[in-house]
Parts: structure tokens; sequence; C-alpha cells
């Protein structure tokens, strides 16, 4: 069996096994790792970390930690040099928006018309990729899978 057929998924702190194990099969098991301290990333503000090799932005809003990947899902803009505004998040390239609680998307790119319609059949609207955070004490951990 592949390893994709072990995979678990985080949600709201629990393990949830995407299939189910018979005996003998072995589990990959998602791990959060530590990636900062709360004091470490001011209100509103965002951070870039690695994580497993891969660029991962971490935002605090309203006390809560929000992490995604660091590229857009539209053509690869550095999302870490975008606009964030509350819980909106712009792209810096073609401004596609995003709301970074869940990671939607509120408008993809500065197109209209036609050109709109031309871009979303090649690139077709797509949410941030985001990733389970969790508190503990005073720790940030990040749970990373591709
Ligand atoms: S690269 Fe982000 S909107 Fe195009």
């Amino acid at each position: 069996m592949s390893r994709d057929s072990f995979l678990i998924f985080c949600r709201n702190d629990y393990l949830v096994p995407k299939t189910t194990l018979t005996s003998g099969e072995e589990w990959v098991v998602s791990e959060f790792v530590e990636v900062a301290g709360v004091n470490d990333i001011p209100e509103g503000t965002m951070k870039k970390f690695m994580v497993s090799k891969y660029p991962i932005i971490l935002v605090r809003v309203k006390g809560r930690y929000y992490a995604f990947d660091e590229y857009c899902p539209h053509l690869g803009g550095d999302l870490f040099l975008g606009t964030l505004k509350e819980t909106t998040l712009t792209c810096p390239i073609h401004h596609s928006q995003f709301d970074i609680r869940d990671g939607h998307v509120l408008r993809w790119t500065d197109l209209d018309g036609i050109m709109l319609a031309i871009d979303s059949r090649i690139h077709p609207p797509n949410s941030l990729k985001k990733y389970p955070v969790r508190v503990e004490g005073n720790k940030i951990l990040i749970s990373h899978e591709r």
C-alpha cells in the first residue's frame, strides 16, 4: 500500500484516520512542529517560517493564529509581500483576495470581463493551502502535510 493510504488529517486537535486500518499496517502521524512563541507574532502581522523545507506564513488576527502556503494559488505570487487587512489577504501580483480564516477566495484576480473569464478557465479559483495551528502554553505549533 502507498504511504498516502495511511495519511492522517488533523482537525481541531483530533487525529482522524483517512482509512480504516487493518492489522500490520503502519501509521504515519501528522506531527506538529514548534515554529514560534506567542509573543513573536504581534497582532495583525505575518511571519514566514520554513517547515519541512516549505515556506509557510503564520498570521495572528484577533488573538488567533492561521498558517498557509507562502505562494498564491493563482500564479505563485509571494503572499508574504501581500497586504493583510483584518482577515483579508491580498496577493501583490494580481490582487486576488483570500479569507485567511478558512482560505476561501474572496476575489479571484483584479481582471474583469473576458480576461477574467479566460484566466479563470486556465487557472480556476483555488483556496489558500492552510495548515492546522495549535497553541501550547507560549508555543505556536504548525502541522505540515502535503
Ligand atoms: S499570483 Fe496571486 S493573484 Fe496572481
